[in-house]
């Protein structure tokens, strides 16, 4: 009989198959949905600093209309401030309430006391860990690559000093160096890390000439950047992997965790299949591991990382040279 047991972040979970971070896991009903298909754990939709920034900034305005008004006017008025996270806090105690497999929250701050704080505050609530989602941009010139590390690097170890609970990363891919990104979050306190996160890119409508905000899913075959990078990560750190971005069937997870992957997140397949993909995605595996003649993860994971595989240099660049030097079979 296999088992399907496993982690995520040092977390021990029945199933590889772990919900990622979306509105989907936002909302406690769904989220019981997702326990009873076999979802291993969920990632709580992240709690954005900007838009409590935002939600801020809208009330203040609001207030200065008061301003004119007759003092004793305002005294009618009833004391308002903003909430700050105790909404998104509300919501992250129903899920973790809702549910007994593990819950994690996902947090994007921007300011260095955003990150701890409210890491503090979902830690008080219960979760079973954090998620951090470096999510953004950079297009600030006064900002070089290394210092934008060495903010990374800073946020992981306050947060990590100021939690108890295990901490991982949603990673980029787009680093210039991301072995060495990777190994100094590690060394900083990360306890796994997630790749990748998916970026949702503005598109050009060519009749209005205006910005349109594209909002798509993944696709097939997405997966093959965490699968190259996993198998070259998967020998170089000592915490569990995770793949994201385009892991839609079982027969992604079976190769997710075949380079290295201990679990596997999902979202799209969830949006474009229903919640009982995870179902067909954990009998998938059950089926792959029974035909193979395994009985645990732990048997195949990291068989075909870039140390065990035959060929070392499979993932990198010697391997797509012979594939052009070959172009005449290929093209
Ligand atoms: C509707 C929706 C909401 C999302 N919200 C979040 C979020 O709050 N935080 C986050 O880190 N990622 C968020 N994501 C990104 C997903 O967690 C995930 O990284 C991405 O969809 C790629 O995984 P997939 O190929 O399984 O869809 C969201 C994605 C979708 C589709």
């Amino acid at each position: 009989m296999s088992t399907l047991k496993t982690e995520i972040y040092g977390i021990s979970i029945d199933s590889p198959v772990v919900v990622g971070a979306c509105t989907l896991t936002s909302r406690p009903e769904k989220v019981k949905e997702l326990e009873k298909s076999g979802a291993g754990a969920v990632i709580i939709k992240s709690l954005f600093e900007e838009e409590l920034q935002l939600e801020r900034y809208q009330l203040d305005e609001q207030l200065e209309k008061y301003n004119d008004l007759h003092a004793e006017m305002i005294t009618h008025f009833p004391h308002l401030e903003h909430a700050g996270d105790s909404a998104h806090l509300q919501m992250v105690k129903k899920v973790k309430d809702a549910v007994s497999i593990p819950v994690i929250a996902s947090l994007n701050a921007v300011t260095m006391n955003g990150w701890i704080n409210y890491a503090k505050d979902l830690e008080k609530i219960g979760v079973d860990g954090l998620e951090l989602n470096f999510y953004s941009l950079p297009v600030d010139n006064k900002y070089t690559a290394e210092d934008i590390i060495n903010r990374q690097v800073e946020v992981i170890k306050n947060v990590k000093e100021a939690v108890s609970i295990p901490v991982g990363i949603k990673l980029s891919p787009y680093y210039t160096h991301l072995t060495s990104i990777a190994e100094k979050l590690s060394q900083a306190g990360a306890d796994g890390f997630t790749m990748f996160n998916r970026f949702f890119q503005p598109d050009v409508d060519i009749m209005s000439e205006t910005e349109s905000v594209t909002f798509s899913f993944s696709n097939v075959q997405d997966d093959l950047l965490a699968i190259q990078w996993i198998a070259l990560l998967k020998d170089q750190l000592d915490v569990p992997l995770t793949a994201s971005n385009g892991i839609l069937d079982y027969e992604e997870a079976v190769k997710a965790m075949l380079v290295g992957a201990k679990s596997v997140q999902v979202v799209s397949a969830l949006y474009k299949n229903g919640t009982e993909q995870i179902t067909k995605i954990n009998q998938g595996i059950e089926k792959w591991m029974e035909l193979k003649g395994y009985n645990q993860i732990s048997d195949f994971c990291g068989k075909m990382s870039k140390d065990n595989q035959r060929d070392p240099w499979a993932y990198e660049r010697v391997q797509y040279i012979e594939m052009l030097l070959k172009k005449g079979s290929f093209f």
